[in-house]
């Protein structure tokens, strides 16, 4: 939540700190603000909205070789141009950009800036004040930088410029991601590598509780307490076409079509030189010494969790709970004697579950990261990493990142059953490979679909997905999808659970989307359908071939039973998608939300 720019070097800061915004726009967008320092001091242009609100406020004086930025998503204060940062000290000598929530900003308040005015309610401004009161008695910059971070509680990446030296961006880093970017007579810093492919693929990471001293020609890493760190860079292996939407009008539907190919990538990724499909020793190794697995997560990859314990239940027969990360921490149930804990996250960023993973690993649990981000905190954190190679996903709309996960999820199960010396019951390649061959026939079908979009969603204000077994877990997630984008109400229910009082709700036309792709309770589905329309409901039943009946709208290509959910979401994923487009609302960037949560 919240991208941060830097750039200091010889060009005009301006261009390569909005393009660095707008490649960060996927992490909050309610606000944007730029710095630029140049002969005539720090220039600060900040609005309320999208980047290209705050691109209408840059004249002339928006320029400088050495610039910082943001983009916000909102914590601490309303969405407005007071409340967007960059935000300055008293004198305005110094200037600074946060992600992050400083946890005591109101305890520091009080007890150390009682007699300092303050123009913002964020917690930022607290950060840069301070920093000034120490500078002003006595300290010199960096040390009240680095004495100011030593009293924050919480998450922070901070950049900031001091309008007395136009030589440094003052950077540090606790628990929100921070990147340092290496140039040719230039640096710059960056929430993720994206934002500065444009200039350079060289990076060096930051860990928590570091300081770095960036000039034009060199970056100085150090720890809270002053001893200075060296650590190598890294070439990011991002490619800027991976990061533009080419000919799509969107990210959503690029990423949407993009799945059968992912599928295709995960089985070459995963694949051993004998062609079986498989995951590394260690990682096989863990999942044989646990006892239990507990999958931990948020939203759409909670989601995928779900039907990844159906996957590690009834293939490898290994005992799975799912536990969404934020209630985890605060509720912790009995854990088994020799557990493993996986964390899926497409970000590899999500605040709560890091909290988790701090807490389990604190206890001495193994962890595995499940993530499409290399590098990224929780895959850094945990004793293992699964990649999801789905590359990089740029709508806040998780679409290609949970049938990723599903499908490293399906062949980590495959895999345990084979070190458990179970039978597994199918060939996982050819039934992937069938997998996306199915995607593409649906990613195919859009015409259809945005039809049924128009038909049945086009002007509802609520609307219900029922499903038995694993299609009810593919329900919540097809729910989640609806509202997120479209804001209209919608719930997944188990199909059996309706009766039990959400059944009020279904009145005439009441949209009832059901998903059929389990033969076992093929029937059972097919009377809920019937008891919903008795009721008025208007029913939009999604089968698969062999299951299907006259009424269905939709028939998927028939797949592997346990694999069903990474083909019937997709006609959901695209439902969403068109109701979403037809009602006017920005797909890609929803209101309120951000893609990457990284505070708790
Ligand atoms: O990066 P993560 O997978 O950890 O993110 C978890 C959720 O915030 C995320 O899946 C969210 O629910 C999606 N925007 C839903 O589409």
């Amino acid at each position: 939540m919240c991208g941060i720019v830097g750039y200091i070097g010889q060009r005009n800061a301006t261009e390569i700190l909005i393009e660095g915004l707008r490649k960060l726009e996927y992490r909050g967008y309610d606000s944007a603000g730029i710095a630029l320092l140049n002969t005539n001091g720090v220039h600060v242009f900040k609005e309320k909205g999208r980047i290209a609100a705050l691109e209408e406020l840059l004249d002339e004086t928006a320029n400088g070789t050495i610039g910082i930025g943001h983009t916000r998503w909102a914590t601490h204060g309303e969405p407005s141009r007071l409340n967007a940062h960059p935000h300055q000290s008293a004198s305005e000598r110094f200037t600074l950009v946060h992600n992050g929530v400083i946890e005591n900003y109101e305890q520091l308040k009080k007890a150390e800036l009682s007699d300092v005015d303050f123009v913002s309610e964020t917690d930022t401004e607290v950060v840069v004040k301070l920093i000034e009161k120490k500078v002003q008695g006595g300290k010199s910059v960096e040390e009240a930088f680095r004495s100011t971070l030593e009293q924050l509680h919480g998450s922070y990446a901070i950049a900031m410029l001091d309008a007395d030296n136009s030589d440094v961006i003052y950077v540090g880093k606790n628990k929100s991601p921070l990147l340092v970017g290496l140039g040719e007579g230039f640096n710059v810093v960056a929430s993720d590598a994206m934002a500065m492919l444009q200039v350079t693929n060289q990076f060096v990471e930051l860990m928590d509780q570091e300081i770095v001293l960036v000039t034009r020609d060199f970056c100085r890493i150090k720890k809270l307490d002053g001893t200075v760190v060296e650590r190598k860079p890294f070439t990011a292996e991002l490619d800027a076409s991976d990061i533009e939407k080419g000919t799509y009008p969107n990210y959503m539907l690029k990423e949407i079509d993009e799945q059968p190919a992912v599928v295709r990538r995960i089985i070459s990724e995963y694949r051993d030189e004998d062609g079986v499909i498989k995951v590394e020793d260690s990682v096989r190794q863990a999942i044989k010494e646990a006892d239990r697995l507990y999958i931990i997560a948020a939203g759409t990859s909670y989601h995928a969790g779900l039907v990844g314990k159906q996957l590690f239940e009834h293939i490898a027969g290994i005992p799975t709970e799912v536990h969404i990360a934020s209630e985890f921490s605060y509720n912790m149930p009995l854990v088994s004697k020799k557990p493993l804990f996986i964390f899926i996250s497409q970000s590899g960023e999500t605040a709560d579950s890091r909290a988790v993973l701090v807490h389990v690993k604190k206890l001495g649990f193994k962890t595995l990261t499940v993530t499409n981000v290399p590098g990224s905190t929780l895959s850094r954190e945990a004793d293992h990493t699964l990649l999801l190679y789905a590359g990089p996903e740029i709508a806040v709309a998780s679409t290609k990142a949970y049938t990723a996960q599903i499908a490293v999820l399906a062949i980590t199960a495959a895999d345990a059953a084979v070190e458990r010396g179970l039978e597994v019951k199918m060939d996982l390649t050819q039934e992937l490979s069938i997998v996306a061959n199915a995607m593409q026939t649906l990613v195919d079908e859009k015409e259809k679909i945005e039809a049924l979009a128009t038909n049945y969603l086009q002007t509802t204000r609520n609307a219900f997905y029922i499903g038995r077994a694993v299609d009810y877990y593919v329900c919540l997630e097809a729910a989640l999808k609806l509202k997120e984008i479209s804001y209209v109400q919608a719930e997944g229910f188990a199909g059996g659970e309706l009766k039990h009082g959400t059944i009020a709700l279904i009145e005439k036309d009441t949209p009832v989307i059901a998903i059929a792709t389990q033969s076992h309770v093929n029937g059972a589905i097919r009377s809920n359908v019937k008891e919903v329309v008795a009721r008025g409901a208007k029913a939009l039943i999604v089968s698969m071939e062999g299951l299907e009946s006259e009424d269905d709208q939709l028939v998927l290509p028939e797949v592997n039973d346990l694999l069903t959910p990474l083909v019937s979401v997709i006609p959901l994923q695209l439902l969403a998608y068109y109701t979403a487009l037809h009602r006017g609302c920005d797909v890609d960037k929803p209101r309120n939300l951000a893609k990457s949560v990284t505070v708790e």
